[in-house]
């Protein structure tokens, strides 16, 4: 058995249907932006990580790939609203073609504050792409270009997202038993 065994509830998307969308996704962008010079993907840590990952290999126009490091849910469950950066973007944004790359969009908040950050650099344009989007939780709407899956309101992990810093790297979705976050 794998270590988390006893820690997960259940997989809601596991490792094949990941692929697939990422696939699907990028063959997407890739359409969309096939006429313009490349796309600058800005990942957010350090839960896009994985997604972006594949993401930006499954893409067949040029990429340039740049990460913020934002803050608003530290080890707690539920998201504070509050955003600070940890980490700024190392390039102008001027000309460039931004696609936001997020795991999962829960309130909204964390994106909606960046959306506003990146819209005053004056980029061509900015898009965002999630692979998950909790709409029962979404407290702010926030435009998704490309989406991956609409999920449940429940505590999930894994292809980069976490709980306390754990179980980013589980190749699915997964719902944590209540006992783990309860503890
Ligand atoms: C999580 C997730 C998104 C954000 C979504 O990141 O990766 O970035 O929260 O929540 P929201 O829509 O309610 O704002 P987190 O702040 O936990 O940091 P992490 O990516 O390092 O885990
Ligand atoms: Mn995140
Ligand atoms: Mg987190």
């Amino acid at each position: 058995n794998a270590w988390y065994a006893d820690q997960i509830d259940r997989v809601i998307i596991d490792e094949a249907e990941l692929a697939a969308k990422v696939k699907e996704l990028a063959k997407e962008i890739s359409a969309d932006f096939a006429d313009v010079d490349g796309v600058l993907l800005v990942g957010v840590f350090k839960g896009a990580v994985m997604f972006m990952a594949d993401l930006a290999r499954a893409l067949t126009v040029p990429v340039e790939m740049e990460f913020m490091a934002l803050s608003s849910y530290g080890n707690a469950a539920t998201s504070s609203g509050t955003v600070r950066i940890m980490k700024d973007l190392d390039t102008d944004l001027k000309g460039k073609h931004v696609i936001v790359v997020e795991d999962i969009i829960d309130s909204g908040l964390t994106l909606s504050w960046l959306l506003k950050y990146l819209g005053s650099r004056s980029p061509e344009s900015v898009s965002v792409v999630s692979m998950l989007r909790k709409p029962d939780a979404q407290k702010i709407d926030v435009p998704v270009r490309y989406l991956g899956f609409d999920i449940p309101n429940e505590f999930v992990v894994g292809y980069g997202l976490d709980f306390a810093e754990r179980y980013r790297e589980l190749p699915f979705i997964g719902v944590v038993k209540p006992e783990v976050y309860q503890k």
